[in-house]
């Protein structure tokens, strides 16, 4: 089918984008594509372990508990009514998947067995094969793409959007054997996941570059909380690059966190950024490098967690014998595209949704499992409102840092977050000669520098330096791309060096510590910073 004919471009092809194009396509029969640059299984969702937090069991829990478990998280930065939507039609969308065949572990009596994990006072965590709940949704959901929708771009790398009369109307791509093309689409969703590669030590796969949130940042479109990435407290410490994660619902079971003496340090169930905190301040306080997670007392380790213990075995360890060596890795962005509670961000025309948006249900830090749940319930919403005909953003939920006001023009209210503009990091000249160090070079010195200056603590020295590494590269980028047009590895640099001076601009900015961001020369929170710091 020609592209011209789209209703709906969806980049990426996890939960999110997957969850929009099979909506678009199996409800409303729009014509849909997909592009990823990889193959449609081949996102972020399948390493997803935990599993997808949603009040499926009334009593004890609530969707009120729920709500309340989330905006405690995100430490005053939530929005209330973007949360209310995600815990309301989370349960809703879980159905969705199971009826498309997702098949959850449930008890002998059928029922859906629920985990706890950190930050949730309830157990709500439905999970698949123990900790293997990302590779089942993406199992259910590439499936049903490919049986619906009209167009599948694998291998294609998107690399700019077409804005048109104020209008997004489709991108820029290139194929596998680079040669250009344009998708052109009434609508574009992006689904793109965030940018863990950021960082030298992370849990996300190798694609995770940020692309969709670089695309919106070199369009002017607003993006906020990019500041707030999320570091998660159990990857095994461990070369394997991406780190192995030890899931969550790991300490939710009852594994125990311990130091270098093997003393507990910390409230395991704690929320990810006072766990990784915690652990950070007793390796500088004994001079280690990691500390461990003691699961040996677990029962029935094997049968629970059948696929970490086999990545366990796989690298010489025993969890029911071994401590396990942990330490925290970059795992989430918990900031992106700025949109309204249906996914519109402030371009018309483009929609985001999962990693890659800011739709306000994060705030300063994402509660355990609330990351699928995110991208299922926001990707078919914007599918409903470009079938309503939406046109442009509404001042709801995350929006309202940017649009201001209710809809008839009053006050931010409560529950709702201001904004304060921040201009995007300019334009770096290119360098005198395009770089002769292969890309992977240029790609390993920002991660370490990221690392080191802008990672679980940063201060405004240690973000300066990381800065001038982002800026070397950026006109590494530059002077290559006036040279001629640029391989795929060298666009995610590109998009990482966008993403990465965006994230260093906005934690220069905010001269406070909250949730995921901590600064050292800044350790208290600042009730007066309670807004989200938007790029534009
Ligand atoms: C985990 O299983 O610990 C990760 C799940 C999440 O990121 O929410």
């Amino acid at each position: 089918m020609a592209a011209e004919e789209l209703d709906l471009l969806v980049l990426g092809s996890g939960v999110a984008g997957l969850s929009a194009a099979v909506r678009a396509a199996d409800v409303h029969n729009m014509r849909v594509g997909v592009l990823t640059k990889g193959e449609l299984p081949q996102a972020t969702t399948r390493w997803a372990q935990g599993g997808v937090a949603a009040v499926l069991h009334d009593d004890p829990d609530s969707t009120d508990l729920h709500l309340a478990d989330t905006l405690a998280c995100g430490v005053g930065l939530c929005d209330t009514e973007a949360v209310r939507v995600l815990v309301d039609e989370g349960p809703a969308r879980v159905l969705d998947l199971i009826a498309l065949g997702a098949a959850f572990d449930r008890d002998p009596d059928g029922k859906l067995l629920l985990a706890r994990e950190g930050g949730h006072s309830q157990a709500r965590i439905v999970h698949a094969g123990g900790a293997a709940t990302g590779w089942e949704v993406e199992r259910a959901l590439v499936a049903a793409a490919q049986r619906g929708t009209s167009a599948l771009y694998e291998h294609h790398f998107a690399v700019d959007l077409v804005v048109e009369g104020g209008r997004c109307r489709g991108v820029t791509a290139t194929r596998a054997d680079g040669s250009e093309l344009v998708v052109r689409a009434a609508n574009v969703l992006v689904t793109t996941g965030g940018a863990g590669q950021l960082y030298a030590v992370t849990t996300n796969p190798l694609e995770a570059t940020g692309d969709g949130i670089a695309m919106a940042l070199r369009a002017g479109v607003a993006v906020a909380d990019v500041e707030f990435v999320q570091f998660h407290p159990t990857a095994l410490h461990h070369e394997a690059m991406p780190r192995p994660l030890l899931s969550e619902a790991l300490r939710g079971h009852g594994a125990l966190l311990r130091d270098g003496r093997g003393e507990r340090f910390v409230d395991e169930l704690q929320p990810r950024d006072v766990v990784s905190r915690a652990e950070l301040e007793v390796m500088v306080s004994q001079g280690i490098d990691h500390v461990f997670l003691d699961a040996r007392h677990l029962e029935e380790f094997a049968a629970r967690f059948p696929t970490i213990h086999a990545a366990l075995r796989e690298v010489g360890l025993d969890p029911t014998r071994d401590l396990l060596p942990v330490a925290p890795a970059a795992h989430y962005t918990c900031g992106g595209i700025v949109t309204d509670l249906d996914g519109s961000s402030s371009l018309p025309g483009l929609w985001a949704a999962g990693e890659a948006s800011c739709t306000g249900v994060h705030g300063a830090n994402r509660l355990a499992s609330n990351s699928l749940l995110e991208g299922m319930v926001f990707g078919p919403r914007a599918v409903e409102a470009i079938e309503r005909g939406q046109v442009g953003a509404h001042p709801t939920g995350a929006m309202r840092a940017v649009l201001g006001g209710d809809p008839e023009g009053g006050p931010v209210g409560p529950g709702t977050i201001g904004g304060v503009l921040l201009s995007r990091p300019a334009a770096v000249p290119p360098a005198p000669v395009p770089p002769t160090e292969p890309w992977a070079d240029v790609r390993n010195r920002l991660q370490r520098a990221l690392t080191a200056g802008a990672g679980v603590v940063r201060d405004e020295a240690s973000l300066a330096d990381a800065d001038q590494v982002a800026v070397d590269a950026a006109a590494a980028v530059a002077a290559s791309a006036a040279a001629g047009p640029l391989s795929p590895e060298a666009h995610e640099v590109a998009n990482l060096v966008d993403v990465g001076r965006a994230v260093i601009a906005a934690a220069v900015s905010r001269t406070e510590s909250r949730g995921a961001h901590t600064r050292r020369d800044h350790p208290a929170t600042d009730p007066a910073q309670r807004h989200r710091l938007v790029l534009v």
